[in-house]
């Protein structure tokens, strides 16, 4: 702090939700806001309760916290007006008015379109949606009234925030390796989903951020189709209980081993100077519920001295259990 960006290393599906839900609550965050689109499920489980958000920001779990949608994000009206309802976050929720629509015209081009066939899109219509804000014939969110309550400008509450010096996190959406420029292309998502891509959306330039945070998953998975180096066949996923559904979609996340060469790239291109580990717990069964890094067997504790080794940063935040606060944090 007291800017944070908050990136996924693969993916998406990293735990993020998981971990800007956590910084929102223990670091008492003042603003989060969110880029991407309703594509990326982000889930957040707070006191048994499951939520898996397209469009509202992660860190709603801290109620003093302000959330904005940058605009360089795509608003899904509809899912936003119900999502701001189930967490209730009408008086603290914004969206900058030049933040585009993604409508369900780009949802069945999306399913329907030649070109995008074969590359397990999640069917929202994001690359429609995208390519029409590209022609400039997309709808803003200032064009639509029933967002006209919500209209901010974020890139100015955002960076008047950092220049007061309060706490700021940027939410990424996906991961590097479905970036539209540094990711499996075609096989990506329709935006650059690195750190500077998010500042961008956001409106915040580069020497304000302090701090790049990495979300890094112990294992790794993807949906849709494209390279995933390592992958492990649905049995063996099972079998080490690695086997995972999508939070939007629902459909099956295909599964591997981490990679440490991709892991180095996701770094490097990210300018990433913390690096979190999420479902360490998945990994080495003992770890569930540990509250210290002292407490983790020696197997687990090799595993994340050997990520620190080869990224060269180091691992602050690690995962041990679905809720926002099952976290051993290692800052100072
Ligand atoms: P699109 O983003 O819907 O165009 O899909 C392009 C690719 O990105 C597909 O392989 C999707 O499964 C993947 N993808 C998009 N959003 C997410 C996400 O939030 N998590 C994981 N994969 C995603
Ligand atoms: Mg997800």
């Amino acid at each position: 702090m007291p800017c944070t960006v908050i990136v996924g290393a693969f993916w998406g599906d990293e735990g993020k939700g998981k971990i800007v839900s956590y910084l929102a609550l223990k670091d008492k965050l003042d603003i989060c806001v969110r880029t991407g689109s309703v594509n990326a499920a982000h889930t957040v489980w707070m006191e048994g309760k499951r939520y898996a958000l397209h469009m509202v920001p992660a860190a709603f779990v801290y109620e003093k916290c302000r959330l904005l949608i940058g605009a360089g994000a795509n608003v899904h009206v509809a899912k936003f007006l119900e999502e701001v309802e189930a967490t209730n976050v009408k008086n603290r929720i914004a969206i900058d008015s030049q933040a585009s629509i993604i409508e369900e015209k780009h949802s069945i081009q999306d399913k329907t379109s030649a070109h995008l066939k074969g590359l397990g899109t999640t069917g929202w219509g994001i690359g429609p949606a995208i390519e029409e804000r590209v022609r400039r014939t997309a709808k803003l969110a200032k064009d639509i009234p029933k967002l006209q309550p919500y209209l901010t400008e974020v890139s100015k509450e955002v960076n008047e925030a950092i220049d007061a010096g309060e706490k700021v996190l940027l939410e990424g959406t996906q991961g590097l390796m479905l970036s539209l420029f540094h990711g499996t292309y075609p096989y990506v998502t329709g935006r650059d989903t690195s750190a500077s891509a998010i500042c961008s959306e956001a409106g915040v330039g580069p020497t304000k951020v302090d701090n790049v945070m990495i979300v890094f998953k112990a294992f790794m998975t993807r949906v849709g189709a494209g390279p995933l180096p390592g992958e492990l066949a649905k049995e063996e996923a099972i079998k080490r209980g690695w086997f995972e559904t999508a939070a939007g979609t629902g459909r099956d996340r295909r599964s591997a081993p981490f990679d440490f060469e991709l892991a180095k790239k996701a770094v490097m291109i990210n300018g990433a100077t913390q690096a979190t580990v999420t479902k360490l717990d998945v990994l080495y069964p003992e770890c569930k519920g540990a509250g210290t890094f002292e407490e983790l067997p020696k197997d687990a504790k090799q595993f994340i001295k050997e990520i620190e080794r080869q990224t060269k940063i180091p691992v602050v935040l690690i995962g041990t259990g679905p809720e926002a606060l099952d976290i051993i944090d290692r800052r100072k």
